[in-house]
């Protein structure tokens, strides 16, 4: 079965489900963010495993849910869990669940992930928002996984960040009292952190922030023409600069801290995407 053929089968399911609900905003909710979500109105829950082709979280801290809602009239989808390379999952399947929001009709695309920060000046509890990213993951979702129905083969990632996008954020981060400034997401597959050395490397390559997730997301999603807007939670400062060693517990319970916090982001921005 081709992707498209995979895609079709999880949208039908799910406009069955919804009564054709058609989300105009998506967010993904990463490592311990998916109690940030605002409270939907008239919400609607599918288990990712009830989803014919959608893949399964298995990272604790993550839950598989997809959830539909409206946010002050906005029509909101939610993926509360997200899916990461380094579980396993074949990269082009990664492709699945952000074509099948395209499908839905979504047009805006948050992503947001929990990363380390190589800028000493963005430490725990800040947020960097994204204006452009490095792919170091050797691997591309959209490798041998064409079809013109998610968007051109070649495409322009000048603009990948909506500025607009970015300026409500940066405006909304300090009504909200979140140390907020743009940067540069370096996209490593983990599942390690990484180590003093190659922190020193990413940071000589314009590095700002670096995490496991984001990229192959927002490839797939600037092929079918989404717009983005990447909030990276800095969970800790990267590995050399920590004067600790890292864990995932410390991103979980770092992430724990942020959350009401971010909620309150996402409230005051959702409106006005
Ligand atoms: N490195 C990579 N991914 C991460 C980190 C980190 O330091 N912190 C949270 N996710």
């Amino acid at each position: 079965m081709t992707q498209l053929e995979q895609v079709k089968k999880a949208v039908a399911f799910i406009n069955k489900k919804t009564k054709n609900f058609k989300p105009e905003i998506a967010l993904i909710a990463g490592s311990g963010l998916g109690n940030s979500i605002p409270r939907l109105d008239k919400k609607i829950v599918l288990p990712y495993e009830k989803i014919p082709h959608f893949l399964r979280s298995t990272v604790p801290g993550h839950s598989g849910n997809l959830v539909f809602g409206l946010y002050k009239g906005r029509k909101i989808v939610v993926m509360q869990g997200r899916f990461h390379y380094y579980e396993g999952h074949p990269m082009k399947d990664l492709a699945i669940s952000i074509r099948t929001l395209f499908m839905l009709g979504v047009k805006k695309l948050i992503v947001s992930g929990a990363v380390g920060s190589l800028d000493e000046k963005l430490t725990p509890g800040s947020i960097c928002v994204l204006n452009d990213h490095i792919n170091f993951m050797a691997n591309n979702p959209l490798i041998n996984n064409y079809d013109p129905s998610f968007g051109p083969r070649f495409f322009d990632l000048s603009k990948v960040y909506t500025k607009s996008l970015r300026q409500i954020t940066l405006a909304a981060c300090k009504k909200v009292k979140i140390k907020a400034k743009e940067g540069t997401y370096f996209a490593v597959t983990g599942p390690n952190f990484e180590t003093p050395a190659e922190i020193r490397a990413f940071k000589t390559l314009g590095a700002t922030v670096v995490g496991m997730s984001v990229v192959p997301e927002v490839l797939v999603a600037a092929q079918c023409g989404l717009e983005v807007l990447g909030l990276a939670c800095v969970t800790n400062l990267a590995c050399g600069i920590a004067k600790e060693a890292l864990s995932h517990a410390q991103t979980i319970s770092e992430t724990k801290k942020i959350e009401g916090k971010f909620k309150s982001l996402l409230e005051t921005i959702l409106p006005k995407l």
